[in-house]
This record gives C-alpha cells, structure tokens and sequence, in this order.
C-alpha cells in the first residue's frame, strides 16, 4: 500500500493504516515515519491525544496490559504538518476530524494493529455460523476494566466500536483512551474538559451521567428520569431479557438521587471519586447483553449441554451491572469474582481488599 488508508473512525479522530507517510515535524521538516509490523497510525485533536498520552504512560506499566488494552506507542508521537506537504491527502481530506479543526490542533501517534470491531466480529461469526468463545470473551471483558478499577482509573467512552477483537488471540481489546482519566488526582479543571452534550438515547453512557448532563442543562430531575426511562434502550432490554422491572429501576434511581449529598451539593468531583467504578461496569453490561441477547437465539450455542448454567451465569452478573441506582450496580472487579473467582486478575492484595471492601458495604444493602 503507497499511503496510509483510513480504516475507521469516531467523532474525534481517525485511524490509517498504514501510519500516515508524510506527516510530522520530527526535526523540524516535515519527515516521513519510519514504522514496521503490524502499526497504525491515529490523528486527533492535541487534548485527546494528551488523554491517550497519560493512559498509556501509566497503563503500560501494569503487566498483561497489553493483552487487554491498546495504548499509544509513546516513542511516535508527533505534530502533523499542514495537509498541503502531506503525501496521503486524498485519506487525510475524508478524516471528519481534520476537516473541522486545524492541523496545528492535532497530533498523530502510531499503536498495535487491533483487529477488527465487536459488531464486525460477531456478524462474520454469526453468518459463518462459526462459534465465538462467549464465556472467555465475557471473562477477558471483565478482567481488562478490573485492570483498569484497581489502578483508579476510568476509560469513560466504552462502547462496541471500542472494542476490537485481536487477530491472533482472537480476544477483545479495549482501544481509544482519548476520554480517559485517572481519578488519583481528579479535580474540577479534568472534569470541565468531561462534560458530555446530553443525550438521553445514548446507550453507553450509565444513567447517572445522563442524569448529571441534564441537570447542568437546567432540566428538572423529572424531566431527566422521564427521558432516560423512555430513550436508553438497554434499560427495555434489561426488562425484557433479564425481568429487571424498569419500575423498580426508576423507582430505586430517584431514591439514590433525593438522598446522595453530593448530588443535592452538585459536588461532581466527589460523585466522581465515589462512584466512577460504575461508569465502565455499566458500558460492559450493555456490550455484554447485546452479545448474549444475539447468541441466545442461536442454537449453535444454546444446543450445548453447559448452556443453561452459562445463561443463569450470565444474566446473574447482568442483572447487577445494569442496575440504574449506581448504589447497586455493582462493578467490573465484583462481576468478575462472581462470574470466574479464579481469575488471575483477582489474585493481588489490591484486589482482595477491593472485593472484601465491596462485600461490607454490599451486606447491609442485600438484606
Ligand atoms: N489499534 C487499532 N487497530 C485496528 N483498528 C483500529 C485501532 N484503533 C482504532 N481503530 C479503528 O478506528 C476506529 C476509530 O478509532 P478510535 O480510536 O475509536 O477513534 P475516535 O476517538 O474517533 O472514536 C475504531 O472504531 C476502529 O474501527
Ligand atoms: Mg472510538
């Protein structure tokens, strides 16, 4: 391939593959990069692309992290020249991201080469009729945002054009870490640049955030409640799949709201620091019940004897991670111990003292 190809892209950047060819200030001139295996390249804006920076400094260290995650290649990272000196124009000009913002505005960094889409990935699955293994798919899900919880820190942008299914290891990866952040020193100034417009139909996005957007867009609390109980899908889904009754959802949801002092205080970066374990548990609930609302149906899958106790495993952890009270919902580490205690993930003091924390506080709230 002469230049870098666009293989995809989000609202915010765009992916090529391979890296762009003419592209950066490495000396001073503009110079072609020099990559090798199996590299892509991403343009976004410079604030994202900081984002992705500080996941991959302080993520990349945690073993294993790469066979969840898909971080910045650190040593390539560079500010793009203006599109007039660059070789892949034709790819750059159809990149929506460049379009709006300047080129000076972006930066462009090489990663992995990830594989392909969860959607992708399940329709060839689906039409080939060939079997993916679902319960080690939902165990290598919750292991990589364990990761991320027991290192404080939350990807905030999970959702199923996020995933990609690797090659090789044919297991999913989580990628685009341009949202992300660590909450060890969460202020009000990392929030302010967080803030989502407010989209009631969203699906990947845990209901107290949306709550919180619409409050801060001046809209009553009934008005919030009403619009995500009627436009967040999943929550019908939940109903319907797993006989969450979205009544009592709603129900249990203005309860929490009424009652928690840093929702009446609007102290966001103390509901942040409480509650961020929820953020991600709640977007792979959703990646987890579209996944087995489609293979339910399928005899492929439901014909194996061990299905029926895979199922009851299944909507166990669901019906918990889709909770609306982010009280109790509860989090990816806790799904995991329920779902696969053998977990290598779990074996650390940090994460002993995560779950036996959680059991504590659950106890009195499960009675
Ligand atoms: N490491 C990767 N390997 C393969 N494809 C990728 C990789 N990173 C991103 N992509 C593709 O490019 C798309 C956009 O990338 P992403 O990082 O999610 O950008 P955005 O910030 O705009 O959402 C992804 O949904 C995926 O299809
Ligand atoms: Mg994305």
């Amino acid at each position: 391939m002469d230049g870098g190809a666009l293989i995809g892209h989000g609202t915010f950047g765009c992916v090529f593959d391979p890296p762009l060819h003419v592209i950066s200030r490495i000396t001073g001139n503009c110079e072609k990069l020099n990559t090798t295996g199996k590299t892509i390249g991403k343009i976004s804006e410079s604030e994202e692309v900081h984002n992705e920076i500080e996941a991959a400094k302080y993520l990349s260290k945690i073993p294993n992290s790469a066979l969840y995650l898909t971080l910045a290649n650190l040593n390539n990272i560079h500010r793009p020249c203006e599109i007039k000196e660059q070789v892949d124009i034709p790819s750059l000009e159809k990149c929506p991201i460049v379009q709006k913002s300047r080129m000076s505005h972006m930066l462009h960094f090489t990663m992995p080469h990830s594989g392909m889409d969860l959607s992708s990935y399940f329709n060839i699955h689906m039409k080939t009729k060939t079997l993916i293994p679902f319960e080690k798919v939902v165990i290598h899900l919750l292991e990589g945002v364990s990761l991320l919880h027991l290192n404080n820190y939350v990807h905030y942008d999970i959702h199923s054009n996020n995933i990609l299914f690797d090659d090789t290891t044919k297991m999913p990866r989580i990628i685009d870490f341009g949202f992300s952040f660590s909450v060890t020193n969460l202020d009000k100034k990392t929030l302010d640049t967080r803030w989502k417009v407010y989209s009631p139909d969203y699906p990947s996005e845990a209901p107290e955030l949306t709550a919180i957007q619409g409050i801060r867009h001046k809209l009553s609390l009934n008005t919030v409640i009403y619009d995500i109980i009627t436009k967040k899908n999943p929550l019908k889904m939940a109903q319907f799949v797993l006989g969450l009754s979205m009544r009592d959802q709603e129900e249990s949801f203005r309860a929490f709201w009424n009652k928690s002092k840093s929702i009446q205080e609007a102290d966001w970066v103390n509901f942040f620091k409480y509650y961020w374990p929820g953020f991600d548990s709640w977007c792979i609930g959703i990646i987890i019940l579209k996944m087995y609302s489609n293979i339910a149906q399928l005899p492929l899958y439901t014909k194996d004897p061990s299905w029926k106790s895979l199922s009851k495993r299944i909507k166990d952890i669901l019906r918990l991670l889709l909770r609306m009270n982010p009280l109790e919902r509860i989090d990816c580490i806790e799904a995991l111990y329920m779902f696969h205690p053998e977990s290598e993930i779990l074996k650390s003091d940090t994460a002993s003292t995560w779950i036996q924390d959680r059991e504590a506080f659950r106890k009195p709230i499960r009675i």
